[in-house]
């Protein structure tokens, strides 16, 4: 096949616009090994995306002795850990090596114990995961930054009280299914799937077998 330079430059520049829409290369390796899909990784730029702009409201991390230290992350309710990641790596190339300590928190062992052995074979500097529930997770440092991304029924809002308690500056929080929520209510007043409105995502049920 034959393209003019034009049609040659249209295609660049398209491909261009493509790459400069997402925060974190969907053809990232690191995808790959995780073993997200499309869904979820659009899913995860966007919540990248909504991160980005309160990194300008982080507090000075220099210390008394002038030295910078490292921001602290959070995400509760990580289970397989897309987002755990996703933010740990596009924090680092922000922020700089050695320069991010993410914790991920799940109440799944299993999940845990598979986090773990990714975040070790892609040698992620400063990238751990603590099995236990959200509500009682040991954190040895106050964090900075606390992601909840459909932490099922009420572990939202236990990841939300989480991050109160600890003071955290930013807190994004994407609920899942409402279970408790919707058993209570009258049928004609239960509130929809969040999840319905969010991008690329699937049931919570088939998410989760916790949900
Ligand atoms: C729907 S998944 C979402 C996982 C991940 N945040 C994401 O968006 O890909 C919800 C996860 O929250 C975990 N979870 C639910 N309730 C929890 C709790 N009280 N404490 C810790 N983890 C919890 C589940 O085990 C599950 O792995």
């Amino acid at each position: 096949m034959h393209r003019t330079a034009a049609s040659r430059r249209g295609v660049e520049a398209r491909a261009h616009d493509r790459a400069k829409h997402h925060l974190l290369d969907p053809a990232d390796p690191l995808f790959t090994v995780l073993g997200a899909d499309a869904d979820k990784r659009r899913q995860v730029d966007a919540f990248l995306r909504l991160l980005e702009p309160a990194l300008d409201r982080l507090p000075d991390r220099t210390g008394p002795d002038g030295a910078v230290r490292p921001l602290r992350v959070v995400d509760l309710g990580c289970g397989n850990a897309y987002l755990t990641f996703a933010a740990h790596r596009w924090l680092t190339d922000r922020l700089g090596a050695g320069q991010v300590r993410t914790l991920g928190v799940d109440v799944r062992p299993d999940v845990v114990a598979r986090s773990e052995r990714l975040a070790g074979e892609a040698r992620l500097d400063g990238l751990s995961f603590a099995v236990g529930t959200i509500a009682d997770a040991e954190v040895t440092e106050r964090p900075d930054v606390v992601l909840a991304l459909h932490a099922c029924d009420t572990a939202t809002d236990e990841a939300l009280a989480r991050a109160v308690r600890w003071e955290a500056p930013v807190v994004l929080a994407a609920p899942c299914c409402h279970h408790d929520v919707q058993r209570r209510s009258p049928p004609d007043r239960a509130p929809p799937s969040p999840t319905a409105r969010w991008p690329g995502t699937a049931s919570c049920a088939s998410a989760s077998p916790t949900c």
